[in-house]
């Protein structure tokens, strides 16, 4: 079936597209007002867009032609921290995405802890798995309702059990039990059943079909 998105209203574009480009991982981000007052709330038009430079992307609607606390926040301040969601703390950030007020401290209502940042002023979430800190490099107003916001990563805070190898970098992501956004209304999936991949060299490759191989390096 084919959809062309100008037969489609708004609503049903982002429903369509919403459910098709899924799992989307989930950037739940901390953010400071201009007075200092702490914002939380998750985001899942989310990716990593480069590990070097590293580069994160994360798009902020509006809510009543305003945009979203945390798009303002991080205009006024330009640091930010995007927290990764574990299972174990799924139901706290659903709280945080309550549409509360903007005086309304979401960390607190979900009972969170926070702690410090390391290189930004912008505080983490306590027992998320991997805590970006981030800092603004720009924001993209595509239509005066929605905000692309493209910020530099510039430090991570990891647990323990994730690093296998400090030195060579070695992280398995099993431990971090990460939680990822399926179609509305709410669903969620995690990684269960994770398999190994690798990509060819053009030598292998080449030497593969020579030996008649491809077709079963294809499945087939
Ligand atoms: C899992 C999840 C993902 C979400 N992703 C987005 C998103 O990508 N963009 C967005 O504007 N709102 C998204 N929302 C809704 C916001 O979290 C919600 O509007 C929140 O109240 C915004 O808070 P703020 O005004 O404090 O920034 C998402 C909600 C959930 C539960």
């Amino acid at each position: 079936m084919y959809f062309s998105m100008s037969d489609l209203d708004g609503p049903h574009r982002n429903k369509l597209l919403h459910s098709t480009v899924v799992p989307r991982p989930i950037a739940w981000i901390s953010s400071l007002d201009a007075t200092g007052s702490v914002n939380v709330a998750p985001f899942s038009f989310f990716n990593l867009m480069s590990g070097d430079p590293p580069l994160l992307a994360v798009c902020i609607g509006s809510r009543a032609g305003v945009l979203k606390d945390t798009g303002r926040n991080i205009a006024a301040r330009g640091e930010f921290v995007v927290n990764l969601v574990s299972m174990a703390q799924l139901k706290q950030m659903n709280v945080t995405a309550i549409d509360f007020d903007e005086d309304v401290d979401e960390a607190n209502e979900a009972g969170l802890e926070l702690l410090a940042g390391h290189a930004v002023s912008v505080p983490r979430i306590a027992g998320s798995p991997a805590s970006l800190e981030c800092r603004n490099r720009t924001l993209i107003d595509i239509d005066g309702r929605r905000t692309l916001v493209i910020a530099d990563i510039v430090g991570m805070h990891l647990i323990d059990a994730a690093v296998l190898d400090a030195k060579n970098l070695y992280v398995d992501p099993e431990p971090m039990d990460l939680v990822a956004r399926l179609h509305n209304p709410g669903w969620y999936c995690r990684i269960e059943n994770p398999f190994r991949l690798t990509t060819p060299t053009v030598e292998e490759w080449n030497a593969l079909k020579q030996t008649g191989e491809a077709q079963t390096f294809l499945g087939k």
